[in-house]
């Protein structure tokens, strides 16, 4: 159980702000959160022609709740019909919808083939009736998908049987898929198939009504690994030209094929050595990592330097591309950095530094981008750890201009209409803040259903939550 004091113990800003001067943090922070069209979260943004009503964005969060052919289910619209009613008007992606089937990270995942495009556009518009049923205007609502590839991740036919396509081999993360030789590497031709796939999908996508399409950079998926593939022999790998011709390749396709969407990137803007778990519980970072293939970080793999990162949003610039949507590290290997938790996800360790510095960490470095970068619209994440103090600091951040949208992910799990709360000057419903118990990344590991057991009634409720405890129990 780490030692540091829980965000629900820091009872007033004080507090809180003397936690964060502990910590040497400079993350900005209001002690009084305005609301209504006074505040800074409340003002409209325009990316080309569309108009995006306020600062409150919906992250992609996927359920593994999809049927096995790809479609989503009762649970998954259930989801998006709360990311309706949440009050933001940006919904970045939705979730992770694979653009074929062997990319999809589990056999839940969606999938967005010909068959089952009604059922996945049914999502969007049951999404917008419920934005229009709860606040009328939907105009200024803007809703994309986000399209991926899981690459090394992918585990599209059993929960249990890891089928990776990997950008290139790694020490560290190769023994924990059980690859041991470059079968387990996705070879050019494939990678030139998949971009023509992304081109369908994202085709795919503009005639379901979707705005703009997310073409998924990050979390050790597919896009993301490219960006590393400095011993990636051929097209796709060595040079930073290269290792971005992916991202090049597949906008190219989509202006000719659909020109009236707009682009953007969720992408992993730091990562560090692969963490695994020490002998104390604690993560450390795993002796077999080698720096040179971490995006975003020193020589050592264990700092942000953002040099490359940089590179690939001029790149992104140059394509015309306006929305970036950061976030850090990967799910799978490197928890601490993309989803700061105080409570650990089964599969992880116990946080080896305060989840806050995580939280700044992300902050500063999009802050950092943003400053270089004022033309585009830039979405940050990794927020839900502030808990009740998240509304002050997303405040802060949109009013100094430190990003222009702030991205909510598991807050919205426990906390669906949050946002709306906070515009509307609601006071914040305690019971329903995000504590960061991990359940909703633990069941998928443990093979069930996501979803937010510990808060959320209906999961509550169902019986895979005493599955869950069970499992939980057995370690
Ligand atoms: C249950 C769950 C599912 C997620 N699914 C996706 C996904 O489909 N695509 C994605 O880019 N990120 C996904 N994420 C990451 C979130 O979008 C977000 O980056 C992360 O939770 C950190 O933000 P937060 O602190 O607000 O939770 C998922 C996170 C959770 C907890
Ligand atoms: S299970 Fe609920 S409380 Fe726990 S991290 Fe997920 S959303 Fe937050």
């Amino acid at each position: 159980m780490p030692t540091f004091p829980r965000v629900a113990s820091l009872k007033t800003f004080d507090e809180f702000q003397s936690r964060l001067r502990e910590l040497g943090l400079q993350l900005p922070a209001d002690e009084d959160v305005t609301t209504g069209t006074a505040s800074p979260l409340s003002r409209a943004a325009k990316v080309g022609e569309l108009t995006i009503g306020n600062r409150f964005c919906i992250l992609p969060m996927e359920g593994w709740d999809g049927t096995t052919d790809g479609k989503p289910t009762d649970l998954t619209r259930r989801r998006w019909r709360h990311f309706g009613i949440s009050g933001a008007k940006l919904m970045w992606g939705g979730e992770a919808v694979a653009v074929r089937h062997d990319g999809r990270a589990n056999p839940n995942q969606l999938c967005l083939t010909e068959n089952n495009l009604s059922e996945i556009g049914e999502l969007r518009d049951l999404l917008i009736q419920s934005h229009a049923d709860r606040f009328g205007n939907t105009d200024d609502l803007v809703v994309g998908l986000q399209l991926t590839h899981s690459g090394r991740f992918a585990r599209p036919n059993q929960k249990t049987k890891a089928e990776p396509r990997a950008a290139q081999r790694n020490p560290a993360l190769d023994p924990r898929l059980d690859i041991n030789d470059d079968s387990g590497v996705i070879s050019d031709d494939e990678l030139k198939t998949l971009i023509d796939d992304f081109v369908v999908a994202a085709r795919r996508s503009a005639k379901l009504g979707f705005q703009f399409v997310d073409i998924k950079h990050c979390h050790g998926y597919l896009g993301h690994e490219l960006l590393s593939g400095v011993d990636r022999p051929g097209e796709f790998g060595g040079s930073f030209e290269n290792r971005t011709r992916f991202l090049r390749e597949i906008v190219a396709g989509i202006r000719a094929e659909a020109p009236e969407l707009e682009l953007g990137v969720r992408l992993s803007i730091f990562d560090f050595l692969p963490y695994r778990k020490s002998d104390s519980g604690v993560g450390e970072p795993d002796p077999a990592g080698d720096p040179r293939l971490v995006f975003g970080s020193n020589s050592r793999g264990d700092a942000v330097v953002l040099d490359e990162p940089i590179q690939f949003l001029s790149l992104m610039q140059s394509l015309g591309m306006k929305l970036i949507c950061t976030t850090a590290g990967s799910p799978y290997y490197t928890p601490h950095l993309q989803r700061p938790a105080f409570f650990p996800p089964s599969d992880g360790y116990d946080p080896p530094e305060d989840p806050l510095i995580g939280v700044d960490r992300q902050i500063e470095a999009t802050a950092e981008l943003k400053k270089r970068f004022p033309e585009m619209f830039v979405v940050g994440s990794g927020y839900t750890y502030l808990q009740d103090w998240l509304p002050n600091v997303a405040q802060a951040v949109v009013q100094d201009g430190l990003a222009d949208s702030i991205g909510l992910g598991r807050m919205v799990l426990s906390y669906p209409d949050l946002p709306a709360d906070v515009l509307e000057g609601n006071q914040l419903a305690r019971k329903k803040v995000c504590r960061t118990f991990s359940d909703c990344t633990t069941a998928p590991r443990k093979g069930i259903i996501s979803g937010c057991y510990p808060l959320d009634p209906f999961y509550k409720n169902l019986p895979e939550r005493k599955e869950l405890l069970e499992l939980k129990k057995q370690g």
